[in-house]
């Protein structure tokens, strides 16, 4: 793909995007509307239209954005157009920018566009390509501005973003632990990140037992994936902080089986597949920032091997936990890869992030994803990042009142407190102990954002909530 600045459409052809304020009345558009010969009392700019016109070989596409408008919906509507005008696309596009543009807009409808290539189809025997991923595509910026940093983070955005449409999406059959592996290790090379694997020999060698207990029931040998981000302008006091992603490329609940909803449970990745996400976007963009990052990859299967409730097992901290519910296997995975990460990695920041309980979807739905944190600064910083992006977060109470919820007769810790009640609260303390007193800790329950409907698709599917969102924050420390 090629991006580069044009100042007139005098020599252009091919498609041709018009972004339209609906306050947005004197400069380009009459201008344009009077060539075309169109009568402008069609096209207002309001948001969530558009306006398609044919001229001289050109197509264009004036695309309404209301009076002012949100990161999330101009992206959204820039996807839109992408996914749904395809057939309207020649491979050299121009975008037309409008005076009062920001950069950030720039990036948003950038990153819109190239989401609009993502196909669901990934096994349907015809595909159509879109022109857009044709290696010739030009993009063309129509301004007397230089936009093209802001336009390339909004590619480099996208792509972090595709890859973990891609990740999750894709089956549990494909997506195993060992693809999750080689993934890792393919993109590290290629966007500047090391990777080192813990396999089942190794894992049990360094004592990660909460990881293995949660593998044990499957023919796919967990994979105890460990991703490290060296910035290479190496300043003096640069950051340092910890990524845990969850990792379950499948959850059938375990011995717990699940009876509702486990046709989905592919999705419970989706917090790993954020922060493969985001180490790709980290490295792409070179923050300056060092970043280390791990996501215990392992299945949660029925087998007659699989752990049992009543086990009580050793985590890596050499903490005992008695396990109560199978299905209660993300907060035993991120337990280990947070305590691996502190002893090992001693970062300043530690961010989680798991598809954790089905009790965070039911406080809070699909909108925002639950934010618990010891950290004041970590708060507000990740709420700043996700509330200017659409990825927003809401925070729930860690108070101590609700440690009991995971205190155990038999062992250190119980992975459930057995009550139908705040379970996201619960699940978050039991995270807590396993942070070992660590200053700067922020997890993230995303299960009712990762994965979802939208106008995109008919069944659910990936949001890759958190890649931006991660990376912003990380940015904005
Ligand atoms: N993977 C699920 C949580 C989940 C629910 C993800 C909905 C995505 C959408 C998790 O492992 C789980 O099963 N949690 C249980 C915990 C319970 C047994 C303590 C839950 O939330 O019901
Ligand atoms: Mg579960
Ligand atoms: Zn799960």
């Amino acid at each position: 793909m090629i991006t580069k600045t044009i100042t007139n459409l005098d020599s252009f052809s091919g498609t041709i995007l018009i972004p339209v304020f609906e306050t947005y009345s004197k400069s380009i558009v009459p201008i344009v509307f009077n060539e075309l010969e169109i009568a402008s009392k069609v096209f207002f700019g309001k948001k969530d239209t558009h306006y398609l016109a044919e001229k001289n070989d050109n197509t264009y596409i004036f695309i309404g954005l209301g009076k002012s408008i949100d990161y999330k919906s101009l992206k959204t509507i820039f996807r839109r157009i992408s996914s749904k005008q395809k057939e309207n696309f020649s491979s050299n596009l121009a975008l037309v920018i409008p005076e009062q543009c920001f950069e950030e807009q720039i990036e948003a409808m950038i990153s819109g566009l190239l989401l609009g290539t993502y196909n669901l189809g990934h096994f349907k025997s015809v595909k159509v390509e879109h022109p857009f991923l044709n290696p010739e595509f030009t993009l063309n910026l129509v301004t007397e501005n230089d936009y093209l940093a802001a336009a390339k983070k909004g590619i480099k955005i996208a792509k972090a973003q595709l890859s973990t449409y891609n990740l999750v999406d894709l089956p549990p059959n494909i997506i195993n632990p060992k693809y999750l592996a080689n993934w890792a290790k393919e993109t590290g090379e290629k966007y500047g990140f090391d990777v080192e694997v813990l396999g089942y020999e190794a894992s049990k060698i360094a004592g990660l037992g909460a990881f293995l207990a949660v593998g044990k029931g499957s023919e796919n040998e967990p994979q105890f994936i460990i991703m490290n981000y060296t910035p290479t302008t190496e300043g003096k006091q640069m950051k340092h902080v910890g990524l845990v992603g969850k990792g379950i490329t499948f959850d059938t609940g375990g011995l717990n089986i699940k009876t509702a909803g486990m046709v989905h449970m592919k999705c419970d990745m989706a917090g790993g597949g954020a922060v493969f996400g985001a180490m790709q976007l980290i490295a792409d963009l070179q923050l300056p920032v060092k970043v280390t990052a791990i996501v215990p990859c392992a299945e949660n299967a029925v087998d007659a091997k699989s752990f049992l409730p009543s086990d009580v097992i050793h985590s890596y901290s050499r903490h005992s936990i008695e396990i109560i519910d199978t299905d209660a296997e993300g907060r035993l995975v991120l337990a280990d890869g947070l305590s691996y990460l502190i002893k090992n990695f001693k970062p300043e920041y530690i961010v989680d992030i798991a598809t954790l309980t089905g009790s965070s979807v039911a406080t809070l739905g699909y909108e925002c994803g639950a934010l618990f944190t010891n950290n004041e600064e970590m708060s507000s910083k990740l709420q700043e990042s996700g509330d200017s992006i659409g990825e927003r977060l809401w925070q729930l109470p860690l108070w101590d009142a609700y440690k009991s919820d995971i205190e155990s007769d038999i062992a250190d810790v119980k992975n459930y407190s057995g009550k139908p009640v705040a379970g996201a609260i619960s699940a978050a303390k039991f995270l807590e102990y396993f942070t070992h007193e660590h200053k700067a800790w922020a997890h993230l329950d995303v299960a009712g954002v990762a994965f979802g409907d939208d106008e995109f698709a008919k069944s659910k599917h990936a949001t890759a909530f958190g890649v931006h969102l991660l990376t912003k924050f990380i940015e904005n420390l």
